[in-house]
């Protein structure tokens, strides 16, 4: 597996992760349709790649992507799910079925927290379902539960 920067390029492959990450249960939240025509939602990839938007992309060894991270500064007129302030950029993640489970998510995320701190940010946000157990990798990561709305919570990783 090999890590690199995500690029305009990515922006397909973003939206299925997108996907996949609204649609993390296995019960089908959203079409791709209703992804891209739900403001709430499409946000986070709405215009990829922005000034400040960053993250990072996992592809094989043959250069397939198979999964990726992704941070994106949303608004308070505009929040996200794990919106935290203006300044705090919002993470999404996944990984394609098939490839879960082998290190793939925990080596994205440290690398998009390196990438954040090498931008000088203070602090990432993500909003989890309560019963995904994406949790469990966001908490080792060092992130802490710092909000809730609906049945998720906020959680907040602050950057020395
Ligand atoms: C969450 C996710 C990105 C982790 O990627 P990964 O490559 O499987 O992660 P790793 O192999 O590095 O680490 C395993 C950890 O990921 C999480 N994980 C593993 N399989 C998972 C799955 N099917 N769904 C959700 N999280 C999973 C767990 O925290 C696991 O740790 P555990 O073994 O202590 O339970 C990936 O499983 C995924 O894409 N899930 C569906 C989409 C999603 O939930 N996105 C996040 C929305 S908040």
């Amino acid at each position: 597996m090999y890590l690199r920067a995500a690029a305009d390029s990515d922006f397909p492959f973003l939206v299925d992760i997108l996907l996949h990450a609204f649609n993390w249960s296995g019960e089908p939240t959203f079409t791709k349709d209703q992804l891209l025509n739900t403001p709430a939602v499409s946000h986070y990839v709405a215009g990829w790649k922005r000034e400040q938007d960053f993250g990072t992309v996992a592809e094989t060894d043959d250069g397939r992507p198979i999964g990726a991270v992704w941070a994106r500064l949303l608004s308070q007129a505009d929040p996200g799910y794990g919106f935290v302030s203006d300044a705090i950029p919002e993470l999404t993640m996944g990984v394609l079925p098939g490839h879960r489970g082998s290190g793939a998510g925990t080596a994205l995320m440290t690398a998009v927290v390196e990438q954040a701190q090498g931008l000088g940010i203070d602090a990432l946000s993500l909003s989890v379902e309560d019963a995904n157990p994406a949790r469990r990798l966001y908490e080792r990561a060092g992130f802490r539960k710092v909000d809730r709305s609906g049945d998720s919570d906020t959680m907040l990783l602050r950057l020395p």
